[in-house]
């Protein structure tokens, strides 16, 4: 048996409605370089990872530009036009284009990622790679909470508190076998995320501690604060 390779999925084909904006969210530039240019850039800096595809919108038009902005090997990226209503449908649909374009086999590792989520850096990366290579079920990236969590009621009050121990946030990569991941997406209708699915099938992805800087940039007030982390770590 071969060794699995490891392969990015970035669906990148969402409209950003909370952004608002001229352009989807993923095109918008943070310090002088689009936001899903600066993921790509961080994905194709990864030896370990054999390719990394991007999932757009079919009518997709800016694209091929933000493509120009990427430095480093181009060959490495494929752009896949088969972008769907939902987050969950854009990752699955990318999962069938993908094989079209390449010998993915069902034990490959697909790492996928949001393109709004900029401040992904290669060592959270590759420790999400190191800590999950030899599982059998995957895992993502994800952060203890620390604020004090509080479930409303109908009224906007306190209805109760919910202790924070053993919560996480969840971020992404998340990294799952082709195989496992194609077959649980296909099953779960509502997931927001790939371990969504995966847990669905009574598995149990593992927690791999991320950083705060891999926030996923939502609201227009995010973009001043995804330049701040960039430009500290430039
Ligand atoms: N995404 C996608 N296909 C969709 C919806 C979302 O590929 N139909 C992608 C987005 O481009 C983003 C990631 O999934 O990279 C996370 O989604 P989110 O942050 O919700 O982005 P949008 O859906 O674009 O934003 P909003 O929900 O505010 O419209
Ligand atoms: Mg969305």
């Amino acid at each position: 048996m071969t060794a699995p390779r490891y392969f990015a999925l970035i669906p990148a084909a969402g409209v950003g409605a909370r952004m608002g904006g001229t352009v989807p969210k993923q095109y918008t530039r943070l310090a002088g370089k689009p936001m899903l240019a600066r993921v790509l850039d961080t994905f194709v800096g990864i030896s370990a990872i054999a390719h990394t595809f991007t999932v757009v919108s079919s009518g997709d038009e800016h694209i091929d530009e933000a493509m120009t902005e990427v430095t480093g090997d181009r060959s490495l990226l494929s752009i896949l036009r088969v972008g769907g209503d939902t987050r969950r449908q854009s990752v699955l649909n990318g999962l069938h284009a993908m094989r079209g374009r390449m010998d993915v086999s069902d034990d490959d590792w697909i790492l996928v990622h949001d393109a709004a989520r900029p401040g992904i850096d290669a060592e959270s990366i590759e420790k999400l790679m190191h800590a999950i290579h030899d599982d059998v079920t995957g895992g993502l990236l994800a952060l203890p909470v620390v604020d004090t969590l509080k479930r409303a009621d109908a009224d906007g009050r306190i209805d109760r508190t919910i202790p924070r121990e053993q919560l996480w946030a969840a971020q992404t990569p998340q990294m799952f076998r082709y195989g496992l991941l194609r077959h649980a997406l296909e099953q779960a209708e509502h997931v927001t995320d790939e371990a969504g699915a995966i847990e669905a099938l009574g598995l149990k992805p593992l927690l791999v501690e991320g950083s705060a800087r891999n926030f996923k940039v939502t609201l227009p007030h995010d973009v001043a604060l995804a330049e701040l982390y960039l430009k500290e770590f430039a």
